[in-house]
């Protein structure tokens, strides 16, 4: 008896280190590969995919196929190893058109073998793989929701028996203790509403100024609904593409007049064509976000472009984007951008409000003439440009009799005549 609870004693300590080792380096593996991909996401996605060329070749399976060591040496600087005459390398440099690879020298040796380790993991993984887990994650998900329904009915349960009780026995107090005051109290609640109603009626002039009052309160109201029709303050439209001005104005301070140019030079700012997105989409497909997809977001400009982010060419059916137009002054009201924005150096910001934290643009301002009145009546004008000097000048020349014509003033810009 002794041998066989002996042998079975050692067999499950084998059997338990061994778990535990595996387990280790199952952990240890896991580690790495997750060091991994957080140095691939920071410092190579904008540049490598696993499966798809981006600026560099597509990296699926290269950890399997290359040796490490050269790999390593190609990582931290892979001009030297091409200087150095290496045929592989030289091979690979010329496949790619002699696009220079950032070199990475701040990397340590474990480092690079985590990136790898990475890249073999990620490889591994196909799409429909990502597609399971994802599902597997939502079922997670439902049987937590299902526990925890479960949880709040029973609580609900238990919380209505205990209340009942209360009820109940509140209810005992309560049918008491108006027995008691029925014995004391006589007029009744009701009764003396009537006795008020009665009164209330027969005297004319309380009548007559309640009347009143209503008249006047529903008129404020209906004037302010009519004030407020064709007001859209607040009016924030859902856009074909979910641009952020927070992302690019904000986080990435791209400035205004990169995509608004016109609000510097003319009436109107003028909304960027695909054209200037795609100055940095081209690249930047933020698919890091998106389990190395393309954002579905950017993927619309490519579409629009009839861009094929495979072959980096266009096609020609290109669509314009159709944005949802937010500010918009009636015809006959006229607004100059240029005038404001340059002239009198008012901020965007003062008539758009914080465009900058907008995850979507709404109106700020209400846009009405009021709005307008009210702020030529406070601010004071920039005087020292090119207008106003002339402004001096026609002065003066008024002044001492000479000839003045209407180009002295300005007569001949575009502006002044076209929209
Ligand atoms: C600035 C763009 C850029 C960045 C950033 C970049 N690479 Fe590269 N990489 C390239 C280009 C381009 C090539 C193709 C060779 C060439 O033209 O130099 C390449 C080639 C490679 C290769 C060789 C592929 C093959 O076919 O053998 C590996 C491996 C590699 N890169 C890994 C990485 C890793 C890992 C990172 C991040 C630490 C990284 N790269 C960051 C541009 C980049
Ligand atoms: C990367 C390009 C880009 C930058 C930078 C940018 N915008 Fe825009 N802006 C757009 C696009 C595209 C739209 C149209 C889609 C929308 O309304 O969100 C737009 C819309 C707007 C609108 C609403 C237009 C309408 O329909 O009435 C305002 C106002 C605006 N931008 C102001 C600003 C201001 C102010 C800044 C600087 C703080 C700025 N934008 C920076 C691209 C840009
Ligand atoms: C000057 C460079 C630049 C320009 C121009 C630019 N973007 Fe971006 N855009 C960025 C950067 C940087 C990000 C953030 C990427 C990230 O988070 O990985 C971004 C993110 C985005 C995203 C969010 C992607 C996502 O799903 O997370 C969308 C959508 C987008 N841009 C649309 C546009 C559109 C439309 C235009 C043209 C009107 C435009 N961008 C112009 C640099 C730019
Ligand atoms: C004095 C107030 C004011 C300032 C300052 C101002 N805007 Fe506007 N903006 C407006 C008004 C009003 C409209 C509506 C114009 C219309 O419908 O004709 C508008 C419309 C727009 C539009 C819609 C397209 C267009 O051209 O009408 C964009 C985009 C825009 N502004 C961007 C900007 C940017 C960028 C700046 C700063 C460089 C700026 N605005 C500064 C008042 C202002
Ligand atoms: C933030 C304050 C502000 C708001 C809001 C504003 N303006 Fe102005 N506006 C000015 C200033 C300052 C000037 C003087 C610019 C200059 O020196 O030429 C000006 C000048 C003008 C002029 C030229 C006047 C002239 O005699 O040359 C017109 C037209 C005008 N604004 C129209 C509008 C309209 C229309 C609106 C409303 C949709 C508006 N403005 C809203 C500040 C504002
Ligand atoms: C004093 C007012 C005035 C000024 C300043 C002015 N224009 Fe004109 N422009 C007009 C008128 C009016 C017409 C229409 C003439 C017609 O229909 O026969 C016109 C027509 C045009 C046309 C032809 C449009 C068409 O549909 O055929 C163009 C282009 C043009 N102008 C450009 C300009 C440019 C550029 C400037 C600035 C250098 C300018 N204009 C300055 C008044 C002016």
């Amino acid at each position: 008896m002794r041998t066989i609870s002996s042998v079975l004693g050692s067999l499950a300590r084998v059997v338990s280190t061994s778990l535990m080792l595996l387990f280790a380096v199952t952990t240890l593996h896991a580690q790495d590969v997750k060091e991994g991909e957080k140095i691939f996401k920071s410092k190579c996605t904008s540049c490598h995919a696993i499966d798809r060329k981006v600026v560099g070749p597509a990296l699926k399976g290269i950890p399997e196929t290359k040796d490490e060591a050269w790999l390593i040496k190609w990582i931290k600087n892979s001009q030297a190893l091409i200087a150095s005459g290496d045929a592989e390398a030289v091979k690979i440099f010329e496949e790619n058109n002699k696009l220079v690879m950032t070199s990475f020298t701040d990397l340590s040796d474990d480092q690079i073998k985590s990136v790898l380790a990475y890249i073999t993991d990620a490889s591994k993984e196909k799409p429909k793989d990502a597609v399971a887990a994802g599902a597997a994650k939502d079922d997670n998900a439902s049987v937590f929701m299902i526990l925890g329904l479960i949880a709040v009915v029973v609580l609900a349960v238990v919380v209505i028996v205990v209340l009942n009780r209360v009820i109940r026995t509140l209810e005992n107090v309560i049918a008491k203790n108006q027995e008691a005051i029925a014995a004391q109290e006589e007029p009744e609640d009701s009764q003396r509403f009537v006795k008020f109603a009665k009164a209330f009626v027969k005297n004319k002039k309380l009548v007559g100024f309640t009347v009143l009052m209503l008249v006047a309160l529903l008129a404020v109201g209906g004037w302010k609904t009519m004030w407020n029709v064709g007001v859209h303050e607040g009016y924030k439209p859902v856009q074909p593409i979910k641009f952020s001005h927070q992302i690019h104005a904000g986080v990435n301070k791209i400035e205004c007049r990169y995509c608004h140019g016109g609000a510097f030079k003319s009436k109107n700012a003028s909304i960027p064509s695909a054209n200037v997105c795609m100055n940095c989409h081209n690249t930047i497909t933020a698919s890091e976000h998106y389990d190395g997809e393309i954002s579905p977001e950017i993927a619309k400009i490519y579409r629009a472009l009839d861009w094929d982010p495979e072959t980096r060419t266009y096609g020609n059916n290109p669509k314009p984007i159709q944005w949802v137009r937010i500010h918009n002054l009636p015809d006959f009201a006229y607004f100059n951008h240029s005038q404001h924005v340059v002239v009198a150096g008012v901020e965007c910001q003062t008539c758009h409000g914080p465009i900058q934290n907008m995850e979507e643009v709404y109106q700020y301002s209400p846009l009405t003439m009021k709005w307008c009145v009210d702020c030529h009546k406070k601010t004071d004008i920039k005087s020292d440009n090119k207008y106003y000097e002339d402004l001096i000048k026609a002065h003066e020349r008024i002044k001492k009799g000479e000839k003045m014509t209407a180009a002295m003033i300005g007569g001949l810009e575009c502006g002044k005549c076209h929209y």
